[in-house]
């Protein structure tokens, strides 16, 4: 079968294709005929050896996030079939309850063996059935970006209809949460770098944009949007570069879900977490059970996920590059092989 492995992890130049035996599943096994992955920020720096949260095994496959179908099952699998649609669960271990750091290291797509390849074999438990109405690359967009906003917003957020969402960039997380927050009621503000973006945000019906390369300081902003009260819950996508502006951004009491680091630079002065009252949370993907109710909700939404662009299995590199640009609205899919 055609796989791509990190060979070695440290540029993007490892990223090579090759051909390897079919992997057989063992006891309470799967495999999944992979149909479609996509990329999230972490993929890149996974392979250019900047991710420093968990080990990376030695040459890995690739990509946490995919889709496909369950073509055979080893002894003793009663959670799924052959024939099923599933997507796999970033962190295979965690599958309900709170996150343990045992957990780490059966993360995929680097930690553990990943989904760019024609087949993989995965726990029967590592898996989730995915929404009837979704194709294999919308359903390959689930597992980390989707799953991630649905995580800081409904699990920890509780967010009800009414509030104020703040997110930040168009990339795949944000445009989640953009998705999420307008299914249940609540107003969106989103700040992106590129009026080229702006129309396709509208599109998707958000009406406050804010232009943080435009407007540096683009806090005040979001406090005029919101009469200077600020934003019930704040996605926070740059880390210590932007996390002063979402504190500020925030009402008293707000929630912010420590998520990304696409903007790492300033320091941050924990004072002013105490004078907004503010909850930090640090969210990290989320749990099988999560993931499941997820897919309830977006089923019953009908709801598609945003894909900017597909690239086929062979042209990867390209994928990758793209990617990198960060030219992209929402998800990049690589079909399967
Ligand atoms: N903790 C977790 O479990 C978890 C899970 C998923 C992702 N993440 C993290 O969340 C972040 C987003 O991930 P993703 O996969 O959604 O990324 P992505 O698809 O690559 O999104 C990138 C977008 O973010 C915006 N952006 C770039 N630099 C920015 C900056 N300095 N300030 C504000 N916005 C900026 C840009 O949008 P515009 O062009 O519109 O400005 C860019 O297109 C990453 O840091 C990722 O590592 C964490």
């Amino acid at each position: 079968m055609k796989v791509y492995r990190l060979d070695p992890v440290g540029t993007l130049d490892g990223l090579k294709l090759g051909e390897e035996a079919e992997p057989r599943p063992g006891s309470r096994e799967i495999t999944i005929r992979v149909r479609a992955t996509s990329l999230n920020y972490r993929d890149l720096k996974v392979a250019t050896g900047a991710y420093e949260r968990t080990a990376i095994k030695a040459r890995p496959i690739p990509l946490s996030d995919g889709a496909g179908e369950v073509v055979e099952v080893g002894p003793g699998v009663t959670r799924v079939k052959v024939g099923d649609r599933v997507a796999p669960i970033f962190t295979q271990r965690w599958l309900a309850g709170r996150s343990d750091p045992a957990y780490a290291s059966s993360a995929l797509g680097g930690p553990s063996d990943g989904m760019l390849a024609e087949r993989v074999v995965l726990s029967e438990e590592g898996v989730v059935a995915i929404p009837a109405h979704l194709t294999f690359e919308e359903a390959a967009t689930l597992p980390c970006a989707a799953l991630t906003a649905w995580h800081a917003l409904f699990a920890r957020g509780k967010l009800t209809a009414g509030e104020t969402v703040l997110t930040l960039g168009t990339g795949g997380v944000s445009l989640f949460a953009v998705q999420f927050a307008r299914m249940a009621g609540a107003r969106v503000i989103v700040t992106s770098g590129s009026e080229e973006k702006f129309a396709r945000l509208k599109a998707l019906g958000v009406i406050d944009i804010v232009n943080y390369r435009a407007t540096p300081d683009w806090e005040r902003l979001v406090l005029e949007l919101t009469g200077g009260q600020g934003v019930d819950h704040v996605l926070e996508l740059g880390g210590s570069g932007t996390f002063a502006k979402s504190l500020a951004a925030l009402r008293m009491g707000g929630s912010v879900y420590m998520i990304g680091n696409l903007a790492e630079s300033a320091q941050v002065n924990p004072q002013r977490i105490l004078a907004k009252r503010a909850n930090v949370h640090g969210i990290q993907v989320g749990s099988r059970e999560m993931f499941e109710a997820m897919n309830r909700a977006i089923a019953q939404a009908r709801l598609r996920p945003v894909i900017d662009r597909q690239f086929e299995f062979g042209q990867a590199r390209a994928a990758y590059d793209y990617f990198a640009s960060r030219a992209h609205f929402g998800k990049v899919v690589i079909r399967g092989a």
